[in-house]
């Protein structure tokens, strides 16, 4: 029995890497479709080689476009794969173009779609992965949830069949790889220059900042006076981001191509401080345990925001670097996380392998 999982970007390489191999040893045969969404070596060739995953069967090359037709680009080609393929049901994650394009074609051809991350709501339609939670959400026969504020989330929307509550794979791959990250952390550290806890690590990427020139430059202000106030700052760059900033062009800020998992694990865990508009980086730094200023107005990771494990910069906008170093002044002070009774990556593979094997993904429509 065979399943397509489809993955784009980053944070589903990462998520990758725990599903497959529990889907594997439950006995189900993965197809591994890349659509390309991510291409340069640091954003994806990086994450396959650091995290042992498989090359892709598949690699659609699609790259980058204007959402409708990246999306539109996706649908057609992993139509394509999905109809000579023919697997029993199709995994998507998280809330990518790749994901909204992975369950529309699964959708439009009858395949089961399974949603890993399912039910997270920022409740900001102004994102675009906001609309891809939605709709791939009420397009999906199972899904996974990470937090219970996400039941609750597709609860309120009406979707209650298929639900099930995973936990968070990424703090599953996180603690997988803790042992190798405490081994490389004077490595990386002394690579970068760096002593623990005496620096910000950031990282910036969401359209809503990169796509707004006054708010980028409040963050490039902000990230500015936090160096002058005595915290450089080490800033992996994304792609996205057309500014220039070359090593050293603005005093105590180091500038980075995008860093591969395992060091950005080890920084993430030696920072005095993170600031991030992503969502895998808010709960990876509540992992380790170090404060974290998200640099959005709000967050779908409800609970970390609600339990005080990351602070939401919101409407602060002009308090930021005070914000950052009272953080940074003041360490974490957030709960445990929870521990889960079944790994999430288990609990979804065999969910995955229940549901082929009582035939409820038995109706397969594909022309
Ligand atoms: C995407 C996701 C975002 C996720 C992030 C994870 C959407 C809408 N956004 O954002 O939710 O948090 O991935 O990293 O799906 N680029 C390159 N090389 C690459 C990839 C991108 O140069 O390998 C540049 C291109 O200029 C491209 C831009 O980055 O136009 C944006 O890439 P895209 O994949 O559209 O969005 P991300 O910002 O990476």
């Amino acid at each position: 029995m065979s399943i397509a999982t489809i993955v784009g970007a980053r944070p589903q390489f990462v998520k990758a890497a725990a599903v497959s191999p529990a889907l594997a040893a439950e006995g189900l045969t993965e197809i591994l479709i890349h659509t390309g969404q991510h291409w340069d070596w640091e954003m994806s060739a990086a994450f396959f080689e650091g995290l042992g995953l498989p090359e892709p069967r598949y690699n659609l090359r699609v790259g980058s476009a204007p959402h409708g037709a990246q999306t539109g680009r996706m649908l057609e080609a992993i139509e394509r794969v999905l109809m000579e393929e023919r697997p029993a049901a199709v995994i998507v994650y998280g809330d990518t173009n790749s994901t909204l394009a992975g369950a529309l074609a699964a959708s439009k051809l009858g395949l089961p779609v399974v949603h890993v991350e399912a039910g997270l709501r920022s409740f900001d339609r102004r994102m675009p992965e906001e609309i891809n939670r939605v709709v791939t959400d009420h397009l999906s026969q199972i899904l996974f949830a990470p937090t219970e504020t996400a039941i609750k989330n597709l609860l309120a929307e009406g979707i209650a069949q298929g639900v099930v509550f995973s936990g968070d794979v990424m703090f599953e791959v996180l603690e997988a790889y803790l042992p190798t990250v405490e081994a490389k952390k004077a490595e990386v550290l002394a690579r970068f220059g760096l002593r623990q806890k005496s620096y910000a690590f950031t990282t910036v990427h969401r359209a809503e900042n990169t796509d707004d020139p006054p708010r980028l430059q409040d963050i490039l202000h902000d990230l500015c006076q936090l160096a002058a106030e005595g915290l450089p700052v080490l800033w992996p760059v994304h792609p996205r981001l057309k500014i220039s900033l070359a090593q050293d062009s603005i005093p105590g800020i180091q500038a980075t191509p995008p860093l591969p998992y395992l060091p950005t694990q080890v920084l993430l865990r030696e920072a005095a401080v993170v600031l991030t508009d992503s969502g895998g980086l808010q709960r990876e730094a509540a992992f380790h345990g170090t404060p974290c200023l998200v640099l959005r107005d709000r967050t779908e990771w409800k609970e970390l925001e609600q339990e005080g494990r990351v602070v939401v910069a919101g409407k602060n906008r002009g308090q930021v670097t005070h914000l950052a170093l009272g953080l940074a002044k003041a360490g974490f002070h957030g709960p445990p996380l929870p521990k889960y009774t079944e790994r999430p990556s288990l609990c979804i593979a065999r969910a995955v392998q229940e549901s082929l094997a009582n035939g409820r993904f038995s109706e397969k429509t594909i022309p």
